[in-house]
């Protein structure tokens, strides 16, 4: 099997972007993109925004003399329930991904000062969480002593953590994400005239010329003793500063964000999970409509959603710049999604049988109109199915590819009633508003035409599956909803499945793709298809990938960038 992930990034998450539970989805949408471009990620992360100080007030009162390896072990908490919170998150989010312990990564403070770094590390269990989940995280800031006790390695700490690790495992990035957009000559925050020059590079030197307050001065010493380069930047960061060997350079540009005025059309299971993700990245997007066909059910919404509305038509004449098109069904997101294209919004959409039906067509008026029409959750939820495509030369694309039925086949043969197995997908969200669309085939054939379209294959008309629902009774054995896609032929049915084909032990509303290409090697990616989080997860890629190119597209010329030395 060919490893389709073949990069590496360590990205650590300090205390000032994880300010609140509510802000760690931040991080896994920043995850998220890295690794639906093909990285293995390792997320290093900080304690929650102001848990070390409350760790610390509380042994002071209770030990004010405890012990320091006692004292660490107890401050310690605060990362590793950090790591903890965004596991859970990830997981919500369908995204594979495993979160090591404090000590599993066998960071060893050896006190010994005189011979260079104090600090030693053992990848093994990264690396082969990254071989097996492609996603871990870890939890910065702690280290153990030779005896085995915990030592903290100061405030800043899992800077260095994350510089450790990247040297040690050779990771081809190790990006420190902050509240800034990038390393300054001094604290940019602070009302200085003229203001600071933010680096595009800096030298070590130059970093550690820096007062310390944006990067902990030991994690740079640390790089630079490992020929380690890091890059500094914000969530979502287009151009982070790069601290490394080479001479410094200054860039007048800072990397701020173009903010994306979006509104979003559709505000049930999914349209609730893309406003609140978008809420906690007011600088990246503003909300500036919502449509329902019951506005009055959402008006708790109203303050978040600016414009709320039944007519999402109208949502498209407005001042958005994206319309994100959650509705369902094919009539009503047609029209919505034409005149969106046709006044030259950008539309993101998680609807399948729109882009089954005319994706085709519409993808015509999107490069008329200059707009672009993203579709990545459409196919897959949080697997990055289609993305995957786009690198490799498919022969053959074969798996599960609708949760629900995935999930009525496991409910079933617990001996749950079919019956109750479909209203339970439908209240955890997995289902189309006409269940019988999973359960017949429908909605997974729909996949594989849209997956024929980035392809560049001709599967606008393909029979319609016939996967009677009665197959799904106790007794049937394992049986699993399999569809398969060759450049001739698209179909889904019902099969037996083997005990070892991976498809036996999918769980839940799993879906399991085998991209087979030309070159006989497969890819399988495997993780939640369905539900609002992994649908919700994707919508934001597409949102965060349009945000990127707006930003891009703003950038002013080239002219602010200049030698440090000259500048000075
Ligand atoms: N109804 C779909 C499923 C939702 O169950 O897979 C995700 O496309």
């Amino acid at each position: 099997m060919a490893e389709y992930r073949t990069r590496t990034i360590v990205l650590k998450f300090g205390g000032s972007v994880l300010t609140d539970t509510e802000r760690y989805g931040q991080a896994v949408h920043e995850i998220y993109r890295w690794s639906r471009a093909g990285w293995r990620v390792v997320a290093v992360v900080s304690a929650l925004a102001g848990e070390t100080d409350a760790l610390i007030d509380q042994v002071d009162q209770l030990v004010p003399d405890a012990d320091p390896w006692t004292r660490a072990a107890w401050l310690g908490q605060g990362e590793s329930r950090s790591a903890s919170l965004l596991g859970l998150l990830l997981d919500r989010s369908g995204i594979p991904a495993r979160v090591l312990a404090p000590g599993a990564i066998g960071l060893v403070d050896t006190g010994n000062l005189g011979t260079g770094c104090r600090l030693r590390i053992d990848p093994t269990l990264i690396k082969r969480g990254l071989d097996a989940d492609g996603v871990v995280v870890v939890p910065g800031f702690i280290a153990i002593d030779q005896e085995g006790r915990s030592v903290t390695l100061g405030r800043g700490g899992s800077d260095t953590t994350a510089v450790l690790i990247a040297g040690a495992i050779r990771a081809d990035k190790c990006r420190l994400i902050k509240d800034v957009d990038g390393l300054y000559e001094s604290d940019p925050s602070k009302d200085t005239a003229p203001p600071p020059a933010r680096f595009r590079r800096a030298h070590y030197t130059d970093a550690l010329a820096t007062d310390g307050t944006i990067i902990q001065h030991e994690s740079v010493r640390l790089a630079q003793s490992l020929g380690v380069s890091i890059e500094l930047g914000r969530i979502n960061g287009r151009s982070p500063s790069v601290i490394g060997a080479e001479h410094a350079q200054l860039d007048q540009r800072p990397d701020s964000p173009h903010r994306l005025r979006v509104a979003i059309c559709g505000l049930g299971t999914v349209g609730g999970g893309v406003v609140g993700a978008l809420s906690t990245m007011p600088g990246l997007f503003e909300i500036v409509g919502g449509a329902s066909r019951s506005p009055a059910k959402h008006e708790a919404l109203r303050d978040v959603v600016g414009t709320l509305t039944h007519d999402p038509v109208s949502l498209t004449r407005g001042d958005a710049d994206v319309i994100v098109e959650l509705i369902g069904g094919v009539e009503v997101p047609y029209e919505v999604v034409c005149a969106a294209l046709r006044n030259g919004k950008h539309v993101v959409t998680a609807n399948k049988a729109l882009i089954a039906e005319h994706g085709h067509e519409l993808k015509q008026i999107a490069e008329l109109h200059g707009a672009k029409l993203l579709f990545a959750a459409s196919v897959g939820g949080s697997l990055p199915v289609l993305e995957r495509l786009t690198s490799l030369r498919p022969e053959s694309i074969t798996g599960v590819l609708n949760g629900t039925s995935q999930f009525v086949l496991n409910a079933i043969a617990r001996g749950e009633r079919f019956e109750d197995a479909v209203l339970q997908a439908q209240r955890l969200g997995y289902a189309e508003s006409d269940p019988s669309r999973d359960l017949d085939g429908r909605d997974a054939l729909d996949k594989l035409r849209v997956i024929a379209l980035q392809l560049g294959w001709d599967h606008a008309k393909c029979a319609s599956p016939n996967c009677n629902p009665k197959l799904f009774e106790p007794g049937s054995g394992f049986v699993r909803q399999i569809a398969r896609l060759t450049r001739d032929d698209a179909r889904v049915e019902i099969e037996s499945v083997e005990s070892d084909s991976g498809y036996r032990d999918l769980n839940d509303s799993e879906n399991l793709v085998t991209i087979r290409c030309t070159d006989q090697n497969s890819v399988v990616l495997r993780g939640r298809g369905a539900g609002r989080w992994a649908t919700t997860v994707s919508v934001v890629g597409d949102l965060l990938e349009l945000s990127r190119a707006a930003t891009e597209v703003n950038l002013p010329s080239r002219e602010g960038v200049c030698d440090a030395a000259v500048a000075r």
